[in-house]
């Protein structure tokens, strides 16, 4: 029997995660609208309320990702043909198993690269799987996916997946960089497998951000708490209620903090002193809803060639599959 064997990059460290912090709140809370970066949230606590996001009755994206996982993940690793996963985003790594154990049987599958900003919460999870498949090396990478890429380890054959339709959380012109440095850092015969969100009815889509049972809720305030805890501010998130809602021309939905009365924030360690008025929103977070053709032309406009996409016909969520053009 081989042996598993887990590696961790960290191209953020702890010094390094917290100037990128202060330059964020220093930045978003003294510009109007306020604002706040999304990869914020994933503090271990954070990464923990996602999942549990994930579990939700209302929060349709993870289920549907997943059966369509299990109904096609073996073609996706036909098509593919990689013995190396590296994965985006990658959480808990829990959709995950469905293409190793794909791509197990259809080829020899040496290596997992999950690659995440959380890091504790990544290790743990990357750990997990070293029982579970024999043999897998995994090399597990801590860094920004706006800022490391090139960072990814390039040997193999490489099935590059991003799911969970995070790429919806980049506002679209950091979307498209995204998908321009990705092309940039992969071969000719790396395919890309990106998961995204489709349109549809409005009440289904804030349903999914504005849950009955307040986990949402609580995940985005987590952010406030980040910052207190970090950075020492004494933000008191029952102050602040959680808004989802959905912008019709851009075609997001928008997580916001309102503050429910004039209040003074201050931020000890920044020695900052931020106003909001009663009714003033944070901007916490935006996950865009496509649909097939836009997506395609996204990805043609970033160089990639789309070899196949489930669920484009009526489906709740789409998974594209591409190669990088030249
Ligand atoms: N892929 C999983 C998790 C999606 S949640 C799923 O489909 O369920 C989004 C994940 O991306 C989180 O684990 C978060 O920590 C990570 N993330 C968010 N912004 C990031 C960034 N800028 N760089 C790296 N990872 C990031
Ligand atoms: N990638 C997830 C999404 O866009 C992230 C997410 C789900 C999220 N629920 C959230 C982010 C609530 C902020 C608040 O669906």
């Amino acid at each position: 029997m081989t042996r598993s064997t887990l590696t961790v990059d960290v191209f953020l460290t702890a010094a390094q995660l917290r100037s990128a912090l202060e330059d964020d709140v220093r930045h978003g809370l003294t510009t109007r609208p306020k604002s706040i970066p999304p990869l914020w949230f994933y503090d271990e606590n954070g990464s923990r309320l996602f999942e549990d996001i994930t579990r939700l009755p209302e929060y349709y994206p993870t289920r549907a990702e997943r059966r369509m996982l299990i109904e096609h993940a073996g073609e996706i690793a036909r098509l593919a043909e990689a013995d190396t996963l590296v994965e985006l985003g990658a959480g808990a790594c829990d959709k995950t198993r469905l293409l190793l154990d794909a791509m197990r049987s259809s080829g020899p599958l040496n290596r997992y690269i999950p690659f995440d900003v959380s890091d504790e919460f990544l290790r743990e999870a990357a750990a997990g799987l070293l029982d579970e498949y024999e043999g897998l090396s995994v090399h597990a990478v801590v860094g920004d996916f706006r800022q490391h890429l090139n960072q990814v380890p390039v040997d193999g054959r490489r099935l590059v997946a991003f799911l969970g339709g995070t790429i919806g959380n980049l506002v679209p012109l950091d979307r498209q960089r995204f998908l321009f440095d990705l092309n940039c850092t992969m071969g000719q015969q790396d395919h890309l497998l990106l998961g995204v969100d489709l349109v549809k009815d409005r009440d289904t889509i804030v349903a999914a951000y504005d849950d009955s049972a307040g986990v949402t809720a609580a995940f985005n305030r987590n952010v406030l708490s980040v910052i207190n805890n970090e950075l020492g501010a004494n933000f008191d998130p029952d102050a602040f209620d959680h808004v989802a809602l959905w912008n019709e021309d851009d075609r997001w939905i928008e997580m916001r903090l309102r503050s429910t009365s004039d209040q003074e924030v201050r931020v000890a360690e920044l020695d900052l002193d931020v106003r909001f008025e009663k009714g003033e929103d944070l901007l916490t977070e935006i996950s865009a809803k496509f649909d097939p053709t836009q997506l395609e032309n996204e990805l043609l406009g970033s160089d990639f060639v789309v070899d196949a996409m489930w669920g484009a016909d009526d489906g709740e969520f789409l998974l594209a599959l591409a190669h990088p053009y030249c």
